[in-house]
């Protein structure tokens, strides 16, 4: 039997906690078609396969009804010149929303509804955002540092990726001078 309640340790600056009971690390290669430069992403991947970033994961498993939190960090950097971000997903339950948190770093969450509806908010530190049930949700770090933030879902929600790799998001960001832009896709 599990002893309630669960408290976590975490530590802000890293984007770590303890205990800790999953880490799953996400590499180029995880991700590779989500880029738009392929023949860098090629490149890059004959020689070696860069971290992207990693979530730590914990399940709040109860007796009813259950919640996870998951802490991501993104390390800084570009393939090509579109910066680091995670693979981006939809639940898979049209009724499950997500509370973000950013805690460290700079970048933007991009919100889709993959049938034309499309949002950037410009991210830091100290700034949560609701994602609404049916919006495909993906960060992307823009800085020279570290990027984590905290989300917290139900644990039935499911995480579609094929739809997002399917139909992309309506904009990239991509590096310019090292400055920020959005890019629409066609
Ligand atoms: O549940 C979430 O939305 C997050 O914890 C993400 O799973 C996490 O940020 C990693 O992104 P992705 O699942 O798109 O690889
Ligand atoms: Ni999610």
């Amino acid at each position: 039997p599990i002893d309630y309640p669960i408290s976590l340790d975490f530590d802000a600056e890293n984007g770590t906690f303890e205990p800790c009971p999953q880490v799953t690390p996400r590499h180029l290669s995880d991700l590779k078609e989500m880029f738009s430069d392929q023949s860098t992403v090629a490149q890059i991947l004959r020689e070696n396969d860069p971290l992207i970033y990693e979530i730590r994961y914990y399940p709040f498993t109860t007796t009813k009804s259950d919640m996870a939190l998951a802490v991501t960090r993104i390390f800084p950097g570009t393939i090509g010149n579109e910066f680091y971000m995670t693979k981006g997903h939809k639940h898979q339950r049209e009724d499950q929303p997500e509370v973000y948190y950013c805690v460290r770093g700079e970048g933007f969450l991009l919100l889709d509804t993959l049938e034309g509806e499309f949002r950037a908010i410009p991210w830091r530190a100290g700034v949560i955002t609701h994602i609404p049930p049916m919006w495909a949700h993906r960060v992307v770090n823009t800085g020279n540092d570290l990027l984590v933030f905290i989300g917290v879902f139900h644990l039935s929600a499911g995480h579609d990726y094929d739809i997002v790799a399917r139909k992309g998001f309506a904009y990239r960001v991509l590096s310019r001078n090292g400055k920020p832009e959005l890019i629409k896709q066609d």
